[in-house]
């Protein structure tokens, strides 16, 4: 049977307090609805389906880079009206695997499990779950010989009913043929006058259908978000759970709670992450880097034994075995380092190529700049690759000694072994193993008197 998965994306989400809809806001950096459909994507359904009803325009413009049917639910009268809008779109023989848009961190091992039991019994299958506080949920119905009855909503449920634990998460699997029969037949005569998907169990009971029932391995996969606490809870729980995989995979971090990983974070042998590090994008750290307190790294490679010192955000680059960065380094987007550089405190850095063991130590600024290998950047430096209307590119050769407090106005080369001398602006290439300088004269005005505060 062909797999069309359905996300129900269409509630408004007022308790987000928002002008964003609730499922574009993220969890580890991603939306809440790319979670989902990235899962619903693993299971190579033919189809995916997403109901939407606020926002049309902003969330197709956030899940460009997806490839999904949108549907308009144009008015939100309840789950069941939901999957029927997207009826007429699943072919007849369809397995159906229904999904919330705001449930973000639900496992593809679960949902496997769950349609293979709806493959197995032939019918359907609900994801389930006993938890500490079923508040507002669904409860699960199961007569003397544990068969699953009904589901009841909170506002329709009895006193005796609202005791049980056991909830419905919203995830099922049923077949296209099924819903075909038993969505058309929905009536709103209930506390929340909404067409329930939920009353379809009742149905298939009615129709002597056995329904299956599994739990997910984690109590987070089906936590739902509805406001900004469950989001902030559910976003630790997510990264306490990757905290603990690099603990496990031979890691070490300072604190388990002071580390953010919003996208993929690689780790060879013998790492060290101190306190308060935010990973974005993909990072790759070699064995036996450290990475201080406080920094920020973004789509970053580094190979074995790069230190990073504390406070250093580097985005966008690539460091040869051995690098020394920082610490208060901002290392951007293009930085290429070879093996065994130094990027000291206050030195930015931009579309820069280093050769090995070249050196740039305080503060300076080296923006769309190749250096050879062992080159000293002194103190102070400024590529000045910007003339208000084009970049250019500086070029410092093998072995060049850059005084400190220089100007290099682009473009401009600097040959191999040259000496630029303390306090120069260049304009023009400076030869190869020469000194050169721009000097003022150094002036004394004899009798000078400096003015005093009247
Ligand atoms: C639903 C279930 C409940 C279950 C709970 C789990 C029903 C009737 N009840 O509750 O048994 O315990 O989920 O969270 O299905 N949506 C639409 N269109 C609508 C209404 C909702 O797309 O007209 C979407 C929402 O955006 C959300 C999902 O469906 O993603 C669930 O809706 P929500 O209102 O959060 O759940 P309940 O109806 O309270
Ligand atoms: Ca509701």
């Amino acid at each position: 049977m062909p797999l069309h998965i359905i996300i129900l994306a269409a509630g408004q989400g007022v308790r987000m307090q928002s002008s964003l809809p609730k499922v574009l806001h993220p969890l580890a950096g991603k939306p809440l609805l790319d979670w989902v459909i990235t899962t619903a994507e693993s299971l190579l359904p033919q189809g995916i389906h997403v109901i939407y009803g606020h926002g049309g325009e902003q969330l197709q413009a956030a899940m460009k880079h997806k490839s999904v049917q949108w549907i308009a639910q144009e008015k939100q009268l309840g789950t069941g009206h939901a999957v029927l809008q997207a009826l007429p779109l699943l072919p007849a023989d369809a397995e159906v695997l229904i999904l919330s848009g705001d449930v973000p961190l639900i496992e593809t091992d679960t949902l496997t499990a769950l349609i293979a039991a709806a493959q197995q019994s032939g019918q359907l299958s609900l994801l389930t779950a006993k938890v500490p506080d079923p508040t507002g949920l669904g409860r699960i119905l199961r007569d003397e010989k544990n068969r699953i009855t009904a589901i009841v909503e909170e506002k329709d449920a009895s006193p005796s009913e609202r005791s049980i634990n056991e909830i419905y998460t919203g995830v099922c699997c049923v077949s296209g043929k099924d819903l075909a029969h038993w969505l058309p037949l929905l009536t709103p005569h209930n506390a929340q006058k909404e067409y329930y998907l939920t009353d379809i169990i009742a149905m298939a009971v009615a129709s002597h259908q056995h329904i299956a029932s599994i739990t997910p391995q984690h109590l987070f996969e089906i936590q739902g978000v509805n406001n900004r606490l469950q989001l902030q809870q559910l976003e630790r729980v997510w990264q306490e759970k990757q905290a603990e995989k690099l603990l496990l995979s031979g890691v070490t971090l300072t604190d388990a709670r002071r580390i953010d990983i919003r996208g993929e974070l690689l780790c060879g042998k013998d790492v060290f992450i101190d306190s308060n590090c935010v990973f974005t994008g993909k990072v790759i750290l070699g064995d036996n880097c450290h990475i201080g307190p406080n920094c920020m790294l973004s789509d970053a490679v580094l190979q074995q034994g790069c230190k990073v010192l504390a406070n250093s955000v580097l985005e966008g680059c690539e460091a040869g075995e051995d690098c020394h960065i920082g610490p208060f380094a901002r290392v951007r987007a293009g930085t290429r380092l070879a093996r065994g550089c130094k990027i000291g405190n206050f030195v930015e850095t931009k579309n820069a190529v280093f050769g090995e063991s070249s050196k740039a130590n305080h503060l300076s600024y080296l923006g769309d700049v190749t250096l050879g290998r062992k080159v000293n950047v002194g103190a102070g430096m400024i590529t000045c690759n910007y003339d208000g209307a084009q970049k250019h590119h500086t070029s410092i050769e093998d072995g060049a000694f850059i005084g400190s407090g220089t100007q290099l106005v682009a473009p401009v080369t600097v040959g191999a072994h040259a000496t630029v001398g303390a306090g120069s602006t260049l304009r023009k290439d400076a030869p190869a193993g020469e000194l050169t300088l721009t000097v003022t004269p150094q002036k004394t005005i004899p009798g000078w008197v400096r003015p005093e505060k009247k």
